[in-house]
């Protein structure tokens, strides 16, 4: 029966359609269900802190001006990542980044360690012009970062929209939020963002 000739699927759009939805389905819950279910992948690891308020709203600064279109923040598990950037990632670092910024493309190096790394003046002093520390640098300077001062209307409503995702914010870090960041410039709150990311697990380390 030609019915059930594979000629049949291939010059059939409607069939093919269906046929391959429910493939590819099957595929990614075989991949995904166990996940849901995999404490390794679900708890966090041991010592993590949720983001303080300051670190917050560095954080929505990070993705406002893009810097994950140029840098990840996930160090795979292979030789000449873990020797460069540090321990490579895990998935426990990370339960309690809505959305996630792991990112798939390296203008610039990796980001999941950069926490410490550097002096907070040297971080002023590059994203103000990166060429006056790294004079081969094409990344784009963000001069008015220091300028841009936070007013933290909305930090406490971030927080509470956070726990409702499963971050353990308690009432009192909410109550502070906004005392926490107002006057403070987005500069301030970008580099307090940037000196948290990955730290959990070096202190673990040492
Ligand atoms: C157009 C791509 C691009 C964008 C956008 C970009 N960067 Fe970069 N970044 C780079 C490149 C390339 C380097 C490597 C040269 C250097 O250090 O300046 C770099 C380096 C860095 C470093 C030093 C990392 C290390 O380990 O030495 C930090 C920190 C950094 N960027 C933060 C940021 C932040 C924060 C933003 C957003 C405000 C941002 N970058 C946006 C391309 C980019």
């Amino acid at each position: 029966m030609s019915r059930f000739k594979h000629e049949f699927v291939e010059k059939n759009l409607g069939w093919l359609s269906i046929l391959m939805i429910i493939a590819v389905s099957i595929g990614g819950l075989v991949e995904i269900t166990p996940l849901l279910f995999q404490n390794q992948t679900n708890e966090p690891i041991k010592g993590l802190q949720p983001y303080t308020a300051l670190e917050l709203e560095g954080r929505d600064i990070y993705m406002r001006e893009g810097c994950n279109n140029c840098h990840s923040q996930m160090i795979r598990p292979f030789r000449a990542e873990t020797e460069r950037y540090g321990h490579y990632s895990l998935a426990g670092e990370h339960v309690w980044e809505f959305p996630h910024l792991w990112g798939s493309k390296r203008t610039g190096p990796d980001l999941a360690r950069v926490g410490d790394r550097y002096s907070d003046e040297w971080h002023h002093v590059h994203l103000m012009n990166p060429r006056n520390v790294v004079p081969e640098s094409n990344m784009p300077a963000f001069p008015w970062l220091a300028e841009n001062k936070l007013t933290g209307e909305y930090t406490a409503k971030k927080m509470e929209v956070m726990r409702t995702l499963g971050v353990p914010y308690e009432d009192k870090d909410i109550a502070g939020a906004k005392e926490a960041v107002q006057g403070k410039t987005e500069m301030e709150a970008l580099i307090a963002y940037l000196q948290s990311l990955g730290t959990t697990l070096q202190q673990a380390d040492k």
